[in-house]
């Protein structure tokens, strides 16, 4: 177990490696006494939930993800956040000043475990479906007025809905007043047709607001989350890249500012059989779209899903941005599958936001990441408590 790690809510040093193997990676900025409450987001992974957070009013002071990776993309967006680069199982305290605000403890552990496309391990026996339990040691630990945890919606009815029930009745053992939401992330602004469950956790002395989607809310598609972006080949692997057009979307001029280049521009580089097949598929299609011939030596086939080879609708928020480069996700026009760009943009990511590590790495930290726009909507609906 680790030591804590001291935080008085001011500008800090390079902290000293705790102990043991451990190893601390921080920002040598201040951390800025701006927010309205101060955060700390577990299992941070890339930084979604963070940025939602960050952009209610939340200063997040610490963050603890165990994957190097997923935590150098996190660091690099958000430089003045202490991230710990550990098993959160082995971190035994935090001790955060917060000088008088409120706090919240947020994030998403693992989801794989409940996700309904997981066939194997969706069960009390995948050990991963505990780690919630590191939520509710955190929550002793802290003491936050708020807490906010998400997770995908399979989490409702994995074994009857035992994990729910659980986190739920631990919160409240804690005199936590409890809700749970399932939000789609179409609503609040965000070009993806995803579902997010979140719990929260109050001990303001009422439960926040489910947020509703706002009233001038028009959906956003993918062709004007996209449009603006650089064509690109398959197998495409240069970073830095300039614009294709004007940003001519509200959406896209969101997510551009003033930037004239943007990074992440990489596409996986498949294999020509598997272009052939990408070729048969019409927008909206999918695997069944392939003649037969091209996917004899398909070995899951019999696993095949709706969502495997699917070609992205241009008028419609796309399908879920998860595993999408094991699922061969296609691009509306172009026979490939979508860059890390593309994927960002998708999950309503700036394009300041940086992701770090090869390719596969950079893949997953997007496909696992909560919307920041819809984070954005879950920690307002906090903020307006105060
Ligand atoms: C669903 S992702 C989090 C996404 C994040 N909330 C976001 O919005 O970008 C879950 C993260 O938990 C991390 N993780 C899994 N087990 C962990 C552990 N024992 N300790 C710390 N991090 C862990 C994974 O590496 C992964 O990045």
């Amino acid at each position: 177990m680790l030591a804590a790690a001291d935080y008085d809510g001011g500008a800090f040093d390079l902290p000293k490696c705790m102990s043991g193997d451990s190893k601390v990676v921080a920002s040598g900025g201040s951390a800025c006494k701006t927010g309205d409450a101060l955060g700390v987001d577990l299992f941070c992974g890339a930084g979604g939930m963070s940025l939602g957070a960050t952009w209610a009013g939340v200063e997040v002071a610490l963050a603890i993800e165990k994957d190097p990776n997923a935590a150098r993309t996190y660091q690099h967006n958000h430089a003045t956040t202490r991230v710990f680069v550990e098993d959160i199982r082995r971190i035994e305290a935090i001790n955060l000043k917060h000088g008088g605000r409120k706090r919240i403890l947020f994030g998403g552990p693992p989801c794989q475990g409940f996700s309904t496309s997981n066939r194997r391990t969706r069960s009390k026996d995948n050990s991963n479906n505990w780690l919630f339990l590191e939520f509710v040691r955190f929550a002793d630990l802290w003491n936050p007025e708020w807490i906010v945890l998400e997770n995908v919606k399979g989490i409702t009815d994995t074994e009857k809905g035992l994990f729910l029930d659980l986190i739920v009745a631990e919160f409240e053992k804690r005199n936590y007043a409890v809700s749970w939401w399932v939000l789609n992330a179409s609503q609040f602004g965000v070009p993806q047709k995803r579902d997010r469950l979140f719990v929260i956790g109050s001990r303001t002395g009422g439960i926040p607001k489910k947020p509703s989607p706002p009233s001038d809310s028009t959906t956003v598609s993918v062709r004007s989350a996209l449009s603006d972006l650089p064509g690109l080949k398959n197998g495409a692997s240069v970073n830095f890249l300039p614009y294709r057009g004007t940003a001519d979307s509200p959406y896209a001029q969101m997510m551009r500012e003033q930037m004239t280049m943007s990074a992440n521009h990489l596409v996986t580089n498949s294999a020509p059989h598997i272009i052939e097949r990408y070729r048969h598929v019409p927008q909206g299609g999918n695997w069944t779209d392939i003649p037969q011939k091209l996917m004899d030596n398909y070995s899951d086939r019999n696993r095949c899903h709706t969502g495997i080879y699917r070609r992205l609708k241009p008028d419609e928020p796309s399908v879920v941005i998860g595993n999408y480069r094991k699922n061969m996700l296609i691009h509306p026009h172009e026979d490939r599958g979508l860059s890390v760009r593309e994927a960002a943009r998708l999950q309503s990511f700036p394009d300041w936001y940086e992701f770090k590590g090869s390719i596969g790495f950079q893949q997953q930290q997007v496909g696992d990441s909560v919307p920041p726009l819809l984070a954005k909507a879950v920690f307002e609906s906090l903020m307006s408590e105060t």
